[in-house]
């Protein structure tokens, strides 16, 4: 029998994973892991992320209003992230990086722990179906992953106009050791922070937001963690806080 490797075409192949700061693109693979966040952003100023920023409409407004801060982003498509980065580059900001790629992937491999104060995650795809729902951003399954970035006293921020996703989200963020949560009822001080919330304001659609901040030295993983993100976040190897959270 002869075994010949089949190469798959190009268009399956995964897209090499960009990072962009100063409107310059390198991949991924050829920077230390975890990332040298201050090498790649040299500042004192603190960070903030946005998980799936779409045309980058707040994160580039973020950066631009807010020079003192430096500010990441991950998005992971293609389209949408070259967009953004080309807007950054006119706009000629340097305290913004930004990723392109599957968020809990770069979460898992390539980012630091407890490096941003503040996360946002505005839209994410609601993946309605249940046998999608493992596909989320957030859930019991991933939130440790995403949390694990957040500096102690940092704030997780979320917005979403699918209620029942809205729902969930907000009872895996209470159920967890770490998080107090309260929602916005009435919408953010400033207005519509994203082009998907400014549609659904315009729409009239009710829009579920949370704001979820961590305790300063508060322990703990979420209770209904999956074990492979458990191994990603928790230090200790099997018997430690690890055991205990489940
Ligand atoms: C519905 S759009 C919302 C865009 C923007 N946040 C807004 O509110 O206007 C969701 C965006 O998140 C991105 N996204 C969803 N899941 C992601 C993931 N796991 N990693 C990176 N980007 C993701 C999608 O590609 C898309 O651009």
């Amino acid at each position: 029998m002869t075994l010949c490797a089949i190469a798959p075409p190009e268009t399956m192949l995964p897209r090499e994973i960009q990072v962009t700061t100063a409107g310059r693109s390198r991949p991924l693979a050829a920077l230390p892991s975890p990332l040298d966040l201050d090498a790649l952003v040299p500042s004192a100023g603190p960070w903030e992320m946005e998980i799936g920023f779409g045309k980058g409409r707040f994160l580039l407004a973020q950066a631009a209003a807010c020079p003192e801060r430096r500010f990441l982003g991950i998005e992971r498509a293609g389209k949408y992230f070259r967009l953004a980065a080309a807007r950054a580059g006119r706009r000629g900001l340097g305290n913004l990086l930004l990723l392109e790629g599957e968020a809990l992937f770069v979460l898992a491999t390539a980012l630091p722990g407890a490096f941003a104060q503040a996360i946002h995650i505005y839209f994410p795809d609601p993946w309605p179906k249940a046998r999608h729902h493992r596909r989320r951003l957030l859930d019991a399954e991933s939130v440790d992953l995403v949390l694990r970035a957040l500096t102690p006293g940092g704030c997780l921020f979320f917005a979403t106009d699918f209620l029942p996703y809205g729902e969930r989200v907000r009872e895996v963020l209470a159920s967890h050791g770490a998080l107090s949560v309260s929602e916005i009822e009435v919408g953010w001080p400033e207005g519509p922070r994203t082009n998907y919330e400014a549609k659904y304001v315009a729409e009239g659609r009710s829009i579920v937001r949370l704001e979820a901040r961590t305790a300063a030295g508060a322990p703990g993983l979420h209770p209904r963690g999956a074990p492979w993100v458990l191994a990603a976040t928790a230090p200790d190897p099997v018997g430690g806080p690890r055991e205990e959270a489940r």
